[in-house]
């Protein structure tokens, strides 16, 4: 079997699948975090790799930029390959005063500005939330690994738009307490719901709406080794 986005095989995932954004931070991750590595899609270079975390099978896949991305991606990991549960690691804009450049966020709810959740025909709004087993899980980890400070957990919001025509309009999603913004969670929530599996999304914040500090691609693709061993810690979670 595979699909137009992935030539995996059925059975080439293990049961839980690490989403970076970038794919090559996929690979990083593999090459850095895991053995017995196998690469398991190449199509469209959105590299997926299996292998083994303390003995445990984990799987490592780009998800791209944007809902309509790890909304494909996400949607066939679950449905056509087996996948229980998809741990989205990826990085935010703060705008919680709080949240620091490197700290983590965990979204424990997501909010968006899309209409991805019009598909389902349903006359209302969804509050999209993760998996509430992986998230306690993930703040028992981070607290363990990092200072209690550097550890956030809420509402995230999930935006279709980078470039924001509106550029004040972030401060009523922070006036909501809305932690900060990134551009993924909302759909692979929406995906988890609808198909019965489970999902959660850590995140670093790698540049701020209120200090307006930025990391560097550099430290982007490499610094993130805090949210990288939550993320494996929680996958081999039973
Ligand atoms: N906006 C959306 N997604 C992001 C941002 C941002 O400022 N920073 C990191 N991911």
């Amino acid at each position: 079997m595979s699909t137009a986005h992935n030539n995996a095989q059925k059975g080439d995932f293990a049961k839980t699948v690490l989403m970076p954004g970038d794919p090559l931070r996929a690979k990083f991750i593999a090459e850095n975090f895991l053995t017995d590595v196998k690469q398991v899609n190449g199509v469209r270079n959105m590299l997926g790799f299996t292998g083994k975390y303390k003995g445990h099978e984990v799987s490592v896949m780009g998800s791209g930029m944007g809902m309509p991305s790890i909304g494909i991606y996400s949607y066939e990991l679950f449905d056509q390959y087996g996948v229980e549960k998809i741990i989205r690691i990826g990085t935010c804009g703060a705008y919680s005063p709080d949240c620091k450049v490197f700290d983590v966020i965990l979204g424990q709810g997501s909010c968006t500005n899309s209409n991805w959740f019009s598909q389902y025909g349903i006359p209302g709004t969804y509050s999209a939330i993760a998996d509430f087993d992986m998230l306690k899980d993930a703040y028992e980890i981070a607290n363990k690994i990092m200072p209690k400070e550097n550890v956030h957990v809420g509402n995230v919001l999930a935006s279709d738009i980078f470039y924001n025509d509106q550029p004040e309009v972030w401060k009523k999603w922070q006036k909501l307490g809305i932690l900060g913004v990134e551009m993924e969670s909302y759909a692979l929530y929406c995906n988890a719901a609808y198909l019965g599996k489970k999902a959660l999304t850590i995140l670093t914040v790698s540049d701020s709406f209120i200090t307006h500090e930025e990391t560097t691609a550099e430290q982007r693709q490499t610094s993130f080794k805090q949210m990288m061993e939550i993320a494996l810690e929680v996958a081999i979670k039973e």
